[in-house]
């Protein structure tokens, strides 16, 4: 594990200087990032403490289920660490946004590894919003904003935090590979943000309106339309309630 004081992004960072496979599991860790990257081409704006920044470089036994779903299972195990630290209220975007009442908590960035007949591998970035400046408005994030602050009247050591999130992961990761991401459906789905409800679903050229209908096996978004389900696989659309 490393924790630097600054740094540009700590995905890009393990993304382009990848540590030899050793066996364990690399955690970059930066007080704050001065170039932080969210989905979809975004920045992940950060202030100096104010939200804990790490990525992690897991790699899975060759032959895992490492693409389809892996993005869910990081936002579910952000879920259920923060739940066990008394975070309530907790909710899910597909594929992996973490929000309180519509406000996001958390976001997460999954980047595969070229394999090439490697063990397959991801770069794991999480942030997550400990404490943030008063009054900050961040664009494009249509809900708003929260922080853990603002949820529990305090806020949680970025040390513990991390832990906890690490814990989560290497419990999960170790339920997915073995079984896949079925077997993490249901918790994904209890906690789904837009479950039966109306959603837009925008990117690669097209539009899908219809009823939110959960998420299938392969972590794939489900969406009820006029003309029968569509399924939505690629974590480059972006996923809005219908006005
Ligand atoms: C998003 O919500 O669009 C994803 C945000 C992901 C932010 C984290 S912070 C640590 C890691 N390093 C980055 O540059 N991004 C991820």
């Amino acid at each position: 594990m490393r924790w630097v004081e600054s740094c540009g992004s700590t995905n890009t960072e393990l993304m382009n200087c990848t540590p030899e496979d050793d066996g364990r599991v690399h955690v970059l860790v930066a007080g704050q990032q001065t170039a932080g990257r969210g989905r979809r081409g975004r920045v992940w704006l950060s202030w100096p403490d104010s939200c804990l920044t790490f990525s992690a470089l897991w790699r899975f036994a060759p032959g895992a289920p490492v693409p389809a779903g892996l993005s869910l299972v990081t936002g579910l195990a952000v879920a259920v660490a923060l739940e066990k630290l008394g975070v309530e209220g907790l909710q899910l975007k597909w594929p992996n946004d973490v929000l309180i009442h519509g406000q996001k908590l958390a976001g997460i960035l999954v980047e595969l590894l070229p394999g090439r007949g490697r063990t397959p591998a991801a770069v794991i970035g999480i942030g997550v919003n400990r404490r943030l400046p008063d009054d900050v408005n961040i664009p494009g994030q249509a809900g708003g904003v929260t922080d853990l602050q603002r949820e529990l009247g305090h806020t949680i050591p970025a040390e513990s935090l991390l832990a906890a999130l690490l814990t989560e992961l290497h419990a999960l990761f170790e339920t997915y590979a073995a079984a896949g991401f079925g077997a993490l459906r249901g918790a994904w789905q209890q906690r789904n943000a837009f479950a039966g409800l109306p959603v837009t679903a925008c990117g690669d050229g097209s539009t899908i309106y219809g009823t939110c209908a959960g998420v299938d096996d392969d972590g794939a978004l489900l969406i009820r339309t006029d003309t029968g389900l569509q399924r939505v696989l690629s974590g480059e659309i972006s996923l809005r309630l219908a006005p």
